[in-house]
């Protein structure tokens, strides 16, 4: 009887044994299997297509400005039917502000779910607003031949502004209303779009960039070498005043001085030749920056701090408001610094 126990006793082992071995390689094999998942998803998913991302950014801008537009609608068939006061006018901007938002923001994660976007609104009223699919985009580019080029999500922050010149909004000047993306890599501002939803001309709404890859192109038509003496100045409706004091101090009575709202709308004025710089002498928010630096600086302009000099660094950490000032220019950009830092 206890020959037979041993016996009982040995297969009991061997059978344990067989147990752990076999427990021992299947878990290794599920954590292998595991981790190579792992490792591969979150390459693949980090490692992103820029002329992907160029595609989904200028979509980006443009459902922005369809949401901006059909609020616009509904205001005006308040107005016309209903009487809306101004208070409701109010109202509705706030929605198109967010609906932009919504529409800009979650489209862009929906492709790209690991890349930082800042935006100036935030997505608290999102679930009323329709995402659209903007994943297989990449026909808004199909008239250019651009060079692809990898790059690690990491370094990337998209920078969006859903609606641009909100007061102007409400106050129907729908020329200066803008939507803008910005690629920043590295906290250098790469690939910027600018989209004017309420531009009738044609070919003049859609206005984006690449630095060293691509430029659309009406940026190519609108660009045109500047000659001209007598600068120019760019400068915000909202405080003029103050301007237009410190411009007579620089440069004297040879300046002229145009006022107008929406950062997008006056970096575009600096590239057509329009005006000869934009010039903001208080803090600025860098959504409304971002955009028009990139362009500017695709285009060989140049774009600083006023009064410190400094280039501007569009990564995450960095402050989100510009506190010295901003100087655009597409030439002669020292010549500018140097006659503000005389003041
Ligand atoms: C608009 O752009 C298209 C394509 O580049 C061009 O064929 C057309 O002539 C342009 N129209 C105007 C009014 O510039
Ligand atoms: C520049 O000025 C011209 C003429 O006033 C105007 O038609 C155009 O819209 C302005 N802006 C741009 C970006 O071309």
């Amino acid at each position: 009887m206890r020959g037979f126990n041993h016996i009982i006793h040995i297969r009991m082992n061997i059978r344990t044994r067989k147990t752990i071995i076999c427990g021992v390689v299947i878990s290794l094999s599920l954590l292998y299997l595991y981790t190579n998942r792992f490792l591969y998803t979150s390459v693949r998913d980090k490692n992103i297509s820029l002329k992907l991302l160029l595609a989904a950014a200028i979509t980006a801008a443009e459902i922005g400005g369809s949401e901006v537009i059909a609020v616009h609608n509904q205001v005006k068939f308040e107005i016309e039917s209903k009487g809306k006061t101004k208070e409701g006018l109010n109202d509705l901007v706030t929605e198109a502000d967010y609906r932009s938002h919504c529409a800009m923001y979650h489209s862009l994660l929906e492709v790209f779910p690991s890349i930082t976007v800042i935006s100036e609104e935030t997505s608290k009223n999102c679930d009323k607003v329709v995402v659209s699919n903007i994943k297989d985009n990449i026909n808004v580019l199909n008239d250019y031949d651009i060079k692809d080029e990898i790059i690690n999500t990491d370094d990337i922050t998209v920078w969006i502004d859903p609606l641009d010149a909100t007061k102007e909004f409400t106050e129907n000047l729908l020329q200066y209303i803008t939507t803008m993306v910005c690629v920043a890599v590295k906290g250098k501002p790469i690939m910027g779009v600018i989209y004017k939803p309420f531009e009738t001309k044609q070919n003049s709404s859609l206005f984006w960039s690449w630095t060293n890859h691509a430029i659309s192109k009406n940026l190519q038509i609108l660009h045109k070498l500047q000659d001209e003496k007598t600068p120019i100045l760019i400068i915000s409706q909202s405080h003029a005043g103050q301007i237009y004091n410190v411009a007579k101090i620089a440069f004297g009575k040879d300046v002229n001085i145009i006022s107008a709202a929406g950062a997008g709308y006056k970096f575009l004025e600096v590239v057509s030749g329009n005006a000869t710089a934009y010039v903001h002498m208080t803090a600025i928010k860098k959504w409304d920056i971002c955009a028009g630096t990139a362009i500017l600086t695709a285009l060989g302009g140049t774009v600083t701090q006023l009064f410190d000099q400094q280039l501007i660094s569009f990564s995450p950490s960095d402050s989100k408001v510009l506190q010295w000032g901003l100087l655009a220019t597409m030439s002669n950009h020292a010549w500018y610094l140097d006659k503000f830092s005389n003041v």
